[in-house]
């Protein structure tokens, strides 16, 4: 059923093709009856397992950048995700960059995505958050806090959006991840350097010091990241004592793909996602794990598709998995066939 939706889908542009599936599911989600089919339907095997302090339903999220603004998490819900990380949100809203800026590459089962952290800002996605947990005080949905900067924020002041961001999302989030990882805003991964993160997450560390409930912060990393300064990240993690990683955001690579040079070429910057960067998100898990020796968990994140490459990931050092392109290519049922046992 969904390769023939999909084919359908995939004749429209991208992020129309989003804003179209999302809007049919949360009309499907609006009726009671219909709702509760849906969520037999997709139901996944549950396999609960506590990280950070949380209790997740099972192992696969959904990863930031699909619900930006926090407008769906009763429909995600329903399909079966056990996480879902909202933004990444900064302080002030964003249109992001011009469109068209979200291109399918299928021969490759990828994406390439040039958005520029286009949200509603702050105010709107806390008052959304706020709604969503007074309405649903018996969710079991997690939510994490994906947070980032504005684009004209200076490098150096970066940290005052970061602080804006956890100061008011920490009552209606569970979980925090940093993101200087995203390709999209100019010289955002420079904050990537050991100096610039310690002050960011040393600022929030102390700011979640003020909260009765402390909230889990993770840091979420590129892939293009060279495998001396990811040990450099790692080191700096574990000495600041640091909750998590999540591994890994989108890269600039564009090697080893099948689709034609001159279409990639013509599509342009952006992030490239989906199967391609399967094998370097789970050589970074790897490397990750190995210098951690468990003293904080890994959200893989990076081409998961099947339940065999969360299993890999798992295998890897990963203890959640997130999805993103695969949810794109497989469909609502990517959660259920994860899960499932045999
Ligand atoms: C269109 C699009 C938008 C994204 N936006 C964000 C974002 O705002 N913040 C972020 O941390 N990651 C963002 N990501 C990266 C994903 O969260 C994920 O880490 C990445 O796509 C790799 O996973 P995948 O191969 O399963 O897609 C985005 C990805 C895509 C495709």
């Amino acid at each position: 059923m969904y390769p023939l939706l999909r084919s359908i889908l995939f004749q429209l542009p991208a992020e129309r093709a989003h804003a179209i599936s999302m809007t049919g599911l949360r009309w499907a989600c609006n009726l009671a009856p219909l709702r509760l089919l849906l969520r037999l339907i997709f139901r996944p095997t549950d396999a609960p397992i506590r990280l950070l302090g949380l209790s997740f339903r099972h192992r696969v999220g959904l990863a930031a950048g699909f619900d930006k603004n926090a407008k769906y998490l009763r429909e995600l819900e329903t399909i079966g995700f056990s996480h879902v990380e909202i933004g990444t949100v900064t302080p002030i809203a964003q249109s992001g960059n011009p469109l068209p800026r979200l291109f399918r590459l299928p021969k490759d089962r990828a994406l390439i995505n040039r958005m520029g952290f286009n949200n509603d800002g702050l105010d709107t996605i806390v008052q959304r958050l706020k709604s969503w947990r007074g309405k649903n005080p018996d969710s079991q949905l997690i939510i994490g806090g994906n947070i980032g900067k504005n684009k004209q924020t200076p490098n150096d002041n970066a940290w005052t959006d970061y602080l804006r961001c956890f100061e008011a999302l920490h009552p209606f989030v569970d979980y925090f991840t940093v993101n200087v990882s995203s390709p999209n805003t100019p010289g955002l991964r420079a904050l990537q350097e050991p100096e610039s993160l310690k002050k960011i997450l040393t600022t929030l560390q102390e700011a979640n010091k003020k909260f009765t409930a402390k909230k889990p912060i993770l840091l979420k990393i590129a892939p293009d990241l060279e495998n001396e300064a990811l040990g450099e990240v790692v080191d700096l993690a574990i000495s600041i004592d640091l909750d998590g990683l999540v591994i890994a955001n989108t890269t600039l690579s564009r090697s080893g793909l099948n689709t034609n040079q001159a279409a990639i070429e013509s599509i342009g910057l952006g992030g490239l996602s989906g199967a391609p960067l399967r094998q370097r998100s789970m050589e970074m898990v790897k490397q990750a794990s190995t210098r951690l020796q468990g003293k904080m968990p890994i959200i893989a994140s990076g081409g998961i598709f099947t339940r065999s490459d969360a299993q890999a990931a798992l295998e890897a050092g990963a203890s959640l998995v997130q999805v993103w392109t695969g949810f794109i290519y497989e469909g609502p049922t990517i959660v259920k066939k994860i899960t499932k046992s045999n």
